[in-house]
């Protein structure tokens, strides 16, 4: 099979991938995706500062499964010397690519200067892609958004700078860091980087069905689509199924298998916790009275929910 495109060496086979989540995309959920058929792996987004101070809760952020090469760790800091001494850090880990966050828009991230707020300092991000590029010996890539707001929006001067400085793969969120998420995705502007560009674009924005993979890919030439909020609940759009064609046994079937590796993951109480906010995507479609919804989402141990889901599986409501 010929690769979609590539990351430097790296073949990238696929054309729709799981985008970064805090909170979501950790490894069960990943590496789930990656076996339904997303081309690849990002992580959850990293804080440099975190990892020069080696603090404890990023072991967990940064398990990976050798399933999902290849894997990229997503790093977010303000300050191009920290930032290459995490970048070196984490590549004692050998992930396949290291990712600079640009689009981060919370308030405590955004607001000192790092994800989107990188947008505002493009000598910054000359020098953060062109030490990390230097100094790493694995592709270096980046996430952006458009820019700060609509009366800055300087996404082509930053593509081409993170281009020039050796950046080797762009992803673009059509939005601006004020839009939060927003409006529309601009799918225009993504076009217009991967027109002016030759290293690969990845589109993302409001990617929502199947559909809408061809349509992005279409519409602005881009290389492969990163698809988030539409996953969660629904990582079957990897596998070329909307959710309405899913078969509730499969549903199922795929819900507890996620179920099962978050316990393993996290440990039994933790995991089913965190579980909670992918279970009440999966069954949202689901006709289940209020309380049936309620009994689920609180069940207090996993036999309990599995026990539920059982029973309610039963009913044509589950369908
Ligand atoms: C809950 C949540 C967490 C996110 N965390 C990250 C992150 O850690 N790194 C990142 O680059 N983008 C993050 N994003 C942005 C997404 O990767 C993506 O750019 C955005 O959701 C738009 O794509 P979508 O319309 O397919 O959801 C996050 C988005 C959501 C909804």
């Amino acid at each position: 099979m010929e690769p979609t495109f590539h990351i430097g060496n790296l073949p990238v086979y696929g054309e729709a991938i799981l985008s970064p989540m805090d909170g979501f995309s950790d490894l069960p959920f990943r590496a789930m995706a990656r076996r339904l058929g997303s081309a690849m792996s990002y992580t959850e987004f990293v804080n440099a500062i975190d990892v020069v101070n080696v603090h404890p809760a990023l072991e967990r952020r940064l398990t990976y499964s050798q399933g999902e090469r290849p894997i990229t760790f997503q790093l977010f800091d303000d300050d191009p010397a920290r930032l290459l001494e995490a970048a070196l850090r984490l590549r004692e880990r050998n992930p396949d690519i290291i990712d600079v966050n640009m689009g981060c828009s919370a308030k405590t991230v955004a607001g000192r200067g790092a994800g989107a707020g990188l947008l505002r300092q493009p000598a910054k991000v000359a020098q953060i892609f062109s030490s990390l590029s230097r100094e790493l010996d694995i592709p270096v890539t980046g996430k952006m958004r458009l820019g700060w707001d609509e009366d800055n929006l300087n996404y082509l001067e930053i593509a081409r700078i993170v281009q020039d400085n050796g950046g080797q793969l762009l992803a673009v969120h059509g939005r601006t860091k004020k839009q939060a998420y927003k409006g529309e995705a601009n799918w225009e502007a993504i076009a217009e980087v991967k027109a002016a560009l030759s290293i690969p674009v990845i589109g993302n924005g409001d990617v929502r069905s199947v559909a809408d993979i061809a349509r992005m890919r279409r519409f602005t030439g881009c290389d492969a689509v990163m698809i988030g909020r539409a996953a969660i609940g629904n990582p079957w759009i990897f596998a070329g199924l909307d959710r309405e064609d899913v078969p509730a046994e499969q549903v199922r079937e795929t819900m507890l298998a996620h179920l099962d590796a978050m316990l393993d993951f996290y440990g039994a109480e933790r995991g089913l916790v965190l579980f909670r906010k992918h279970a009440s995507r999966y069954i949202s479609p689901f006709r289940l009275s209020t309380e049936q919804r309620q009994q689920l989402l609180t069940s207090e141990t996993p036999g309990d929910f599995t026990a539920l889901v059982d029973a309610f599986a039963d009913e044509p409501v589950f369908a």
